[in-house]
């Protein structure tokens, strides 16, 4: 039968090949020896001895430039079926491929300077052969096929090719771009065939399509025959079940199974015979254009307009880069702080769960409540009475109509009220505008009140504020809501300074417990720079207008001639600290990318968000606090400034370690900002690996977390750093890759806040960092 088929198709190509491809100047050798070699202007490709297929060069649809791959010679599409080393950059016309007198197929270009083999295989080959099945086969001196195209398919399956368990096909990026692209299709060992992104773990939360065959036995395969019957076959050659039923033979039918870059994977059909014939799709994965899971970047999901699949941004969000679906979304950032918040609500969306806390038995209008008033909450999903909270990014998210699901995603109250709703959840946009036009007009006459207002009693409180006195019982201290407290209340609130949470080297804290009970954390300052009433009322000022759920927050102070006291919320579960270093509180990896991701928050609004600028210049874990949600806040910013400059530094001074001072501190330059970034790239890796960055009880190489980290880093060995934790190991690598970039020495080589927060919430890429060892050498 295989061999009637394929004396047909000399017969039928010839008879293509003499009318309609006779212009290239291809060889027709099936046979390719040693010392052959093709050139994208010259012989560009070695073609099956039918012609239909043929290995070398082809082009990019954008025209310059080539790979070299495995295509339809034959018919006007000429389409691509394997491609070598897709992930490598395309060639210009400059490059050869040749079969070299080691017997290896070696693509030569002058851009890269460099060769690469083509097919992988240590072993040399004497000749080569593309066949009429399409595949290019690699032969030893005996003639035993040694290396061949079927055995590592990239995104195509042809008749007789078969993908064997533990394999795996991915689609292109792009119809022009055959690099590696977001999804995945898997024959496992379990027998089940299983579609999933890219990068993730092979469990069931992220398939998106499943043949339903697990425990059908090991060595599974999925086959094609000529017929377009794509089926499965267990390791005993039963059927074990039909994908498609396959075709009466007919002459000149062609067919191939291809999973293409919208994650689908379809068997396609061309006619040989017919004139003008085109690939018609005999059947596909599925119809719904929008399950291929991450389709849509971060914070955004999937919508069919017309049948083709457009990806929208949760309220609230813009897209990162306009116009690539794949970037994602971010909030359009206005000040961050917990309060005065809405929810906007996504009907019939679904998302990846990784909700860190779930009620049950509730209703949609309790839902909303509990997220609002959990500051961790950044959205829920509600489905059948419960109530599933999340933090950013959400995942995965597609819109599907038959499904109950409900989306609650927290906006600013303010934005939600003016932003005028991107979303068309229904047709009457007619309808809609109007209520923008008139929601816009009340708004705006409400600021205009508002900033009316607002004048007057600025005017009013500054007059105010300078007839106030210096000290006495709590009162408001000018445009801001700060407690003002006596030496003696304060005495009274702690009980006389008795049990003490902390030392510092900014002073000492006590716990005291307020009026209504509620406890705060008193702090007693030693050595005020800012000696007068007046400067010291300034910073604290600034302190004061700080509002971030990722600082700790200040309620008030106390100054007189002998004693500055500042009060701040009670954090009950101690410091990070605490918490990452004593093994019996050690967060799970989850809890840990949450912390780095809180700390990068408070630390960008103290960055970018504030009204003048501050640097923390000592952020370091005893400086960041645990509420009683293991929550993590910034504590003791802004005090830089009120302290005497050798209070704020602290250096260690042990054999090249700096702790978490950047190295501008030691060189006397400019202390900015980006002081701060180092800092947090230490703290980063100390999160990651729960240790501290300088470790004396550790084997030689790993005393200094930094350069064993590098070390793993430069031999691609992460997973020694966490031990035998099980974690997301691409996640792993993207936290090492921004801690990296955040410690190198050269201050302008550190990425802002704002970039270190994009990529580690995964919505920015990371370049591999630069070696910063150069810490070795420097003290
Ligand atoms: C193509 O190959 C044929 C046969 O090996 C050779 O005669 C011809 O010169 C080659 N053409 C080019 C442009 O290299
Ligand atoms: C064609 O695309 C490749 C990669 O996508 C790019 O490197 C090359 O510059 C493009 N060439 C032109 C002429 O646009
Ligand atoms: C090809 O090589 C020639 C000469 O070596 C050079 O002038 C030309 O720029 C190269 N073309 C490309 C596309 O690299
Ligand atoms: C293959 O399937 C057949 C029929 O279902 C079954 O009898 C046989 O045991 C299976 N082989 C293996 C290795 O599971
Ligand atoms: C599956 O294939 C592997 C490797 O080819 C082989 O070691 C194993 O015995 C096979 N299992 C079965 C059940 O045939
Ligand atoms: C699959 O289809 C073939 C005919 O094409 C049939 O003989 C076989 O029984 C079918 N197998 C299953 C599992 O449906
Ligand atoms: C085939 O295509 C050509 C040009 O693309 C057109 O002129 C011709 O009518 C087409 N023939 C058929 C049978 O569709
Ligand atoms: C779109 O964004 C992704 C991730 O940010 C990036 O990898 C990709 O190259 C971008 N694509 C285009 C066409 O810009
Ligand atoms: C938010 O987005 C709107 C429109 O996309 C833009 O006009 C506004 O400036 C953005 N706000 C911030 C704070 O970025």
């Amino acid at each position: 039968m295989l061999r009637f088929h394929l004396l047909f198709m000399h017969f039928l190509t010839f008879t293509i090949l003499s009318s309609c491809f006779t212009a290239t100047a291809q060889q027709g050798h099936s046979n390719i020896n040693i010392g052959s070699s093709l050139s994208p202007n010259g012989n560009s490709s070695w073609l099956s001895p039918s012609g239909i297929y043929a290995f070398g060069f082809y082009q990019q649809s954008n025209g310059s430039s080539y790979f070299v791959g495995v295509f339809l010679a034959g018919i006007p599409e000429k389409n691509v079926v394997w491609t070598a080393n897709r992930d490598n950059p395309p060639v210009s016309s400059n490059a050869t491929l040749f079969f070299n007198s080691e017997g290896r197929i070696v693509l030569r270009s002058t851009e890269q300077g460099q060769d690469s083999i083509i097919a992988d295989d240590s072993q040399s080959a004497s000749s080569a052969s593309m066949l009429d099945s399409g595949g290019f086969v690699l032969y030893d001196s005996d003639g035993k096929v040694i290396w061949q195209t079927f055995d590592h398919p990239t995104d195509t399956i042809l008749p007789t090719q078969r993908l064997l368990a533990g394999m795996e096909l991915f689609p292109g990026i792009s119809k022009t771009d055959p690099s590696t692209g977001k999804f995945r299709l898997k024959m496992q060992n379990d027998g089940n065939l299983i579609q999933y992104p890219k990068n993730t773990p092979d469990t069931a939360p992220y398939s998106y399509w499943t043949s339903f065959t697990d425990g059908k036995g090991d060595n599974v395969s999925l086959n094609l025959d000529e017929n377009g019957h794509l089926f499965l076959l267990n390791s005993t050659g039963f059927n074990i079940r039909n994908l498609t039923e396959g075709e009466n033979p007919t002459e000149g039918m062609m067919y191939l199974m291809k999973i293409d870059s919208d994650g689908i994977f379809r068997l396609y059909s061309y006619n040989l015979r017919r004139q003008n014939s085109t690939w018609q799709v005999l059947w596909e994965s599925t119809n719904e254009k929008c399950d291929p899971l991450g389709l849509c970047g971060f914070n955004s999901f999937c919508i069919l307009n017309d049948q083709t699949p457009d990806c929208i941004c949760l309220p609230g969000f813009v897209p990162i880069i306009q116009g690539n679906w794949s970037s994602g979304c971010a909030r359009n950032y206005t000040a961050e702080s917990c309060s005065n918040k809405a929810i906007e609500e996504l009907k019939n969306t679904v998302w990846e769960d990784v909700s860190y806390s779930v009620l049950s038995k509730t209703t949609e209008q309790n839902c909303q409540e509990a997220c609002l008033k959990d500051c961790n909450c950044e959205a829920a999903l509600y489905k059948d009475e419960e109530c599933k909270m999340q933090r950013l990014p959400l995942r995965f998210g597609r819109r599907k109509l038959s499904d109950s699901d409900i989306a609650f995603i927290k906006v600013d109250a303010t934005a939600s009220s003016n932003s005028g709703k991107p979303f068309s959840r229904d047709g009457k946009k007619a309808q809609r505008k109007d209520i923008v036009i008139i929601s816009c007009l009340f708004v705006a006459l409400i600021i205009l009140i508002l900033a009316t207002f607002g004048i007057f009693i600025y005017r009013y409180r500054v007059r105010s504020y300078r007839i106030i006195p210096g000290n006495g019982s709590a009162r408001y201290c000018e445009d801001i809501a700060l407690l003002s407290f006596s030496y003696a209340e304060l005495e009274k609130m702690t009980d006389g300074f008795k049990e003490e949470i902390g030392r510092g080297s900014s002073g000492t804290v006590y716990k005291g417990t307020m009026i209504n009970g509620k406890f705060v954390a008193v702090k007693r300052l030693q050595k005020m720079l800012a000696e007068g009433e007046r400067e010291f009322q300034t910073e604290i000022k600034a302190i004061g207008r700080t509002h971030h759920r990722n600082l700790v927050r200040l309620l008030g102070y106390s100054f007189d001639v002998s004693n500055k006291i500042l009060v701040y919320e009670y954090m009950s579960n101690g410091s990070l600290a605490d918490v990452l270093f004593t093994p019996e509180k050690k967060p799970n990896w989850v809890e840990r990318m949450g912390i780095a991701c809180s700390i990068a928050r408070g630390i960008l609004y103290l960055h970018d968000e504030c009204e003048s600028q501050i640097i923390h210049c000592d952020i370091k874990p005893q400086n960041i606090l645990m509420d009683e949600n293991r929550y993590a806040k910034i504590s003791d910013f802004a005090l830089a400034k009120l302290m005497k400059p050798d209070q704020t530094r602290t250096f260690t001074g042990i054999r090249g370690t700096r702790g978490y001072v950047a190295p501008e501190w030691h060189w006397n330059l400019p202390i900015t900002a980006k002081a701060d970034v180092y800092s947090f790239g230490v703290v980063l890796l100390e999160i990651i690996c729960c240790r501290r960055c300088f470790d004396q009880n550790l084997p030689e190489d790993q005393v200094i977390l930094e350069e064993w980290v590098y070390q793993c880093f430069e031999n691609g060995n992460l997973g020694q750093l966490i031990e035998d934790e099980d974690v997301d190991k691409k996640q792993l690598e993207r936290m090492i890759k921004v801690a990296l970039w955040c410690i190198l020495d050269e201050p302008s080589l550190r990425p802002s806040m704002k970039k270190v927060l994009l990529m580690l919430e995964g919505t920015m890429d990371i370049p591999i960092p630069p070696n910063p060892t150069s810490f070795l050498t420097t003290i």
